[in-house]
């Protein structure tokens, strides 16, 4: 594999409020980041496949969260595989809008909350996306090269661990509210499906 990151995950209180100790970007790391992202877009699918196989690979446990990949144990069989390639290009494009919003960062701000609600819904609890930050900075590494430096590498770091940040703030703000729902009774909940469909 031969990639040394870890795991992007904050400094201290890891497991804290997200909304609280949110890491703050430079103008100079935000402008190092665009600058990179302009070689880096170029390769997004390959990024986005790399990213994911090595995921699966070091942290096996995150493939179950996925309904499609779950079952398949042959990694090779993956890195070919259509389904693989587009959700690496979903959450490419996601990085891409990420980038794209760093001088104005309310929008990125909900944005990203909305991510952290729908991975509520995917079932996927903000534990592992620390994993992806690694992953990431490993797969852009060998294709930027020389420009790749370690203040490049904290750039890229702190803006994983903001979008996580609110990644997460958004996943517990679901959860409070499913709890929320969950506590009410079923006749007075809102939004009680109709289950003789
Ligand atoms: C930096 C971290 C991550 C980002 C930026 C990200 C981004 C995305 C995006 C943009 C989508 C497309 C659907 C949508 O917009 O709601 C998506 C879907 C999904 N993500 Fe993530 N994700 C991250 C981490 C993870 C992790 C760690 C897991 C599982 C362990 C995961 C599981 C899923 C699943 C199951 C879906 C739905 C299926 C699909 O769209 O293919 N995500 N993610």
């Amino acid at each position: 594999m031969g990639c040394a990151i870890s795991g992007v995950t904050p400094k201290s209180g890891g497991d804290g409020n997200a909304d609280v100790g949110l890491p703050h970007l430079s103008d100079n790391q935000i402008q190092m980041i665009k600058e990179s992202w302009k070689v880096i877009r170029d390769d997004i699918a390959k990024v986005g496949i790399i990213m994911f196989v090595r995921l699966f690979e070091t942290h096996p446990e995150c493939k179950d969260v996925f309904f499609l990949f779950r079952d398949v144990e042959d990694l090779e069989r993956l890195r070919n595989s259509r389904e693989l390639r587009a959700h690496g290009l979903r959450v490419m494009s996601f990085i891409e809008k990420s980038v794209a919003r760093l001088d104005q960062l309310e929008r990125l701000e909900a944005l990203a909350i909305e991510l952290g609600k729908s991975h509520y819904r995917y079932n996927a609890p903000p534990k592992y996306y620390s994993y992806v930050g690694a992953e990431f900075i490993c797969a852009v590494q060998p294709i930027l090269k020389e420009q790749w430096t370690p203040d490049l590498e904290e750039a890229w770091k702190t803006m994983f661990l903001y979008v996580t940040g609110l990644m997460k703030q958004g996943y517990q703000e679901e959860e409070r509210m499913r709890l929320q729902q969950d506590s009410t009774s079923p006749k007075e909940r809102p939004d009680k499906r109709n289950t003789a469909l």
